[in-house]
């Protein structure tokens, strides 16, 4: 199996996580037409219209397609309900290219930890399936919650900067650093079917 079949899903201790795929719109709808969701993850404040959710699906699709890893929906384990989106993408940020990794959850799953479930499956993708040596997170300033999320995995506040024209705060992680948290189970395992600025 290749690496970006692994990738394609992930499973953690309360997550799957699967390659994001068209069938999962009117999921990404509801979670990014949330205006607690796209307080602090859209570049306005406000929610994006269906179309721009469905232009950027297809923006994520074609990540996969051409790096073979890339954003996941996060569905609970149990229930099989989506609670969120996150994973590793492509990204030109403080001037460089970089690899980041991003997350949105559920409101009402919110402080439940599972952002930072999904962001050590994330690392684990990026330093055990990738083999890259570096990634990023980066937020705005105010936002807290992401912020402790990138702590708690691992990530390291490096500086402020400038990104779209907005301060943002930059968080690095390298390969061979431990994260402040014990990492949960992640399975990969095949398939099982076939803008924001973080
Ligand atoms: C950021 C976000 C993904 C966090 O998801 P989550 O599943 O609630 O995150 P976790 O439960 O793993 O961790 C959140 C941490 O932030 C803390 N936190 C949350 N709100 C906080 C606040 N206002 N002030 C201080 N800490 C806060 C929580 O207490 C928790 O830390 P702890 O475990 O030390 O108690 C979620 O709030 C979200 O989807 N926000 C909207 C989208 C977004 O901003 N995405 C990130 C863009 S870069």
């Amino acid at each position: 199996m290749s690496v970006a079949e692994r990738l394609a899903h992930v499973e953690t201790e309360r997550l799957v996580c699967e390659r994001l795929r068209s069938e999962h719109a009117s999921e990404l709808i509801s979670l990014h037409r949330d205006p607690r969701v796209a307080r602090t993850l859209e570049l306005t404040g406000e929610p994006p219209s269906q179309a721009q959710i469905f232009e950027r699906l297809s923006a994520k699709i074609a990540h996969w397609e051409r790096y073979g890893f890339g954003l996941w929906l996060l569905r609970d384990r149990r229930s099989g309900a989506m609670v969120g989106r996150g994973g590793l993408q492509h990204t030109f940020v403080a001037g460089r290219a970089e690899i980041e990794v991003g997350w949105a959850i559920v409101p009402a799953r919110w402080g439940q930890g599972l952002a930072t479930e999904m962001a050590h499956a994330a690392v684990a993708a990026a330093f055990d399936e990738l083999a890259l040596r570096e990634i990023v997170a980066f937020t705005l300033p105010h936002n807290t919650a992401s912020r402790r999320v990138m702590e708690k995995a691992g990530f390291v506040f490096e500086r402020s900067i400038i990104h779209v024209g907005m301060q943002h705060v930059l968080y690095r992680r390298h390969v061979g650093e431990p994260g402040r948290e014990v990492a949960p189970m992640v399975t990969l395992s095949r398939p099982t079917s076939g803008r924001s600025h973080c």
